[in-house]
């Protein structure tokens, strides 16, 4: 499954005209942005809207560089595949950042540091030890599969396609626990109180980056540039704030 998944994204790589870089972007005036929408607070729909900490993020990081953002929402485990086909200029999908991915595409500096958690109904299994024998629902192609399907003991996991669907599944009762990020957890927890959802145990940390092409070292170079310069004047620090109630740059 890892290696299928690496091939293709090379074959991908390899298979395509270079993506657009820095100059081209800006000839054109829109930056094409990747990402699966369902992952409230990072990127969700409101209405056609997309909207979140990641999207209000990709839209101020354009507008330093002085573009408009154009929004392809697409299924998460097509995203840094559609990357290497040039079907967008970057991925912003809180893609942790992993040796295997980083075979395949190049990240910007971290926008995000958090980890996964997991997120269980009132008396449901909290920790690894208690998800024996249990179900447990991940999202396809994330870090959080790939990590529950090392767990020791489980009774099963349950791929879906969208954050949502895997967090429906839990709500439903369909599966007993949910590994997801921390924030989205607690999102969850937030907006369905009804189902009394707590976080267990942080099973890993990641630092989360923004993709883009493997060698589109110009539109990279942007991006961090622009980050940076967020970081420093505080404007990244009350984007986060609004979401988070703190800063979540990695340390
Ligand atoms: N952080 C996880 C990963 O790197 C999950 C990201 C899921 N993102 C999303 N928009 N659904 O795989």
């Amino acid at each position: 499954m890892k290696k299928t998944l690496l091939l293709t994204l090379l074959a991908g790589a390899l298979g395509t005209a270079s993506a657009r870089d820095l100059a081209a972007i800006k000839a054109s005036g829109t930056l094409v942005v990747g990402t699966e929408p369902t992952y409230a607070p990072f990127t969700y729909t409101q209405g056609k809207k997309i909207v979140g900490f990641e999207a209000e993020l990709a839209e101020a990081l354009a507008g330093r560089m002085g573009l408009k953002v154009e929004w392809k929402p697409s299924a998460f485990d097509t995203l840094l595949i559609g990357l290497n086909q040039d079907r967008f200029d970057l991925v912003i999908s809180s893609h942790g950042i992993t040796p295997e991915r980083q075979k395949a595409v190049d990240f910007a500096s971290p926008h995000y540091c958090s980890g996964g958690v997991i997120l269980a109904r009132a008396g449901g299994p909290l920790t690894v030890a208690a998800l024996k024998g249990k179900t447990v629902a991940v999202q396809l192609g994330t870090t959080y599969a790939q990590r529950a399907e090392k767990l020791p003991g489980l009774g099963s996991v349950k791929t879906y396609p969208t954050n949502a669907d895997a967090l429906q599944m839990l709500l439903s009762k369909r599966v007993d626990a949910f590994i997801t990020d921390r924030f989205v957890a607690i999102e969850g927890r937030k907006k369905f109180p009804q189902a009394g959802l707590k976080l267990g145990e942080m099973l890993f940390q990641e630092k989360i980056g923004i993709a883009v092409k493997k060698g589109n070292t110009s539109l990279r170079n942007a991006i961090n540039q622009a980050l940076a310069g967020m970081m420093k004047d505080g404007s990244y620090q009350k984007l986060s704030e609004k979401y988070f109630g703190e800063d979540i740059r990695c340390k």
